[in-house]
């Protein structure tokens, strides 16, 4: 088992990582929270698979909200219907709010924690690979409104994530693969060894290692930019071309880590074209051993205009994250003209 620290502005994150972390949930709160009331949220998918086994750890009487699995609830009026549980459920802010489940429970629960009664504190019980190693950790929550994906949000650090990694072999092979983009995301952008270890044939039986050497680094840059104002930015290697094909493919032709796969290969290409290490083979040839796709699906304009969009846009740059050498990222400030120029030409 792994402990790891995160000291945010407010709060310090307790994070476990390990094989059967699930088990020790009732003692790991003991050990942090004095709550009288625990509400769990959780999605139709998690609810058969883990919630009586959670709820069965506790003395105290746990009240849980099941949201229907899918990126299509995480809005506001989800978070409208977690506030209304909790207010029946009569928490107040000396109690518990467990988040059980992947990216979306977590990023919807933690938004609900983070501002029903201006902050309640959150423990963040992630079931996914993706959510593992990327959105339980950091403290970034937020739901979607129509006009666009995660538009409302809070900077609020869960106090305790516990990472059980044995939950990771029930997984089905395509939403584990998701979570793989990010590992190999974390490999390119700050620890070639991660790469090392999920080369071996028999990598499934490391992952407590491997979801370490992610978390570490995401903690290490969180801690040094919390609110994503500079060096958080490189979290998001692959991610600004990702986005952009998810943006096109109407956020359901591709997952997110399918997305992500394809934008660290185009970022590759981008760095070999502006005269960087040429790290697309290397890249293409990680993401295919582990079921992700590595083509883009859309004509070039279309990525091209949904890329004017993003966020890390300004005026006529957009910050573009690049790697070079492998293990190190760099924040590119591209002129729009060159991304249009170099996009197009692939
Ligand atoms: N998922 C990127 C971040 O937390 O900043």
């Amino acid at each position: 088992m792994y402990h790891l620290s995160l000291q945010g502005s407010t709060t310090k994150s307790d994070i476990y990582i390990g094989a059967g972390i699930f088990s020790q949930t009732a003692k790991r709160i003991a050990e942090k929270f004095k709550p009288t009331r625990i509400h769990v949220v959780t999605d139709s998918n998690v609810a058969p698979l883990y919630l009586r086994e959670l709820c069965a750890e506790f003395p105290l009487n746990i009240t849980t909200t099941v949201i229907p699995a899918g990126e299509e609830r995480k809005n506001l009026e989800t978070v409208a219907g977690i506030y209304a549980d909790l207010s029946e459920a009569e928490l107040t802010r000396s109690d518990l709010v467990i988040a059980l489940g992947g990216g979306v429970v977590g990023d919807i629960t933690g938004f609900a924690a983070a501002t029903y009664l201006r902050g309640i504190h959150i423990c963040q019980i992630p079931t996914t690979l993706l959510s593992q190693v990327d959105s339980s950790v950091g403290g970034k929550t937020g739901v979607d409104l129509p006009q666009g994906k995660n538009l409302v949000g809070a900077f609020y650090q869960p106090e305790l994530v516990l990472i059980d990694t044995d939950i990771l072999s029930s997984l089905p092979e395509r939403i584990f693969n998701d979570g793989m983009a990010e590992v190999i995301k974390y490999g390119c952008i700050s620890n070639p060894d991660i790469l090392e270890l999920i080369s071996a044939p028999d990598f499934k039986n490391n992952m407590e290692r491997i979801v370490y050497e992610c978390v570490q680094i995401k903690r290490d840059v969180v801690q040094q930019d919390e609110h994503d104002t500079g060096l958080r930015m490189i979290l998001n290697f692959g991610h600004t071309i990702g986005h952009a094909a998810e943006k096109v493919g109407n956020f359901t032709a591709l997952s997110h880590g399918q997305a992500v796969a394809i934008g660290m290969v185009q970022a590759a290409k981008l760095g070999a074209a502006i005269g960087e290490a040429d790290l697309t083979e290397q890249i293409t040839t990680l993401c295919q051993a582990h079921g992700l796709p590595t083509e883009l699906p859309y004509p070039t304009e279309e990525i091209y205009t949904a890329l004017l969009h993003d966020k890390k846009r300004d005026a006529d740059t957009i910050n573009f994250i690049l790697v070079h050498p492998l293990g190190t990222a760099n924040i590119h400030k591209m002129p729009l003209e060159q991304l249009h120029q170099l996009i197009t030409a692939q």
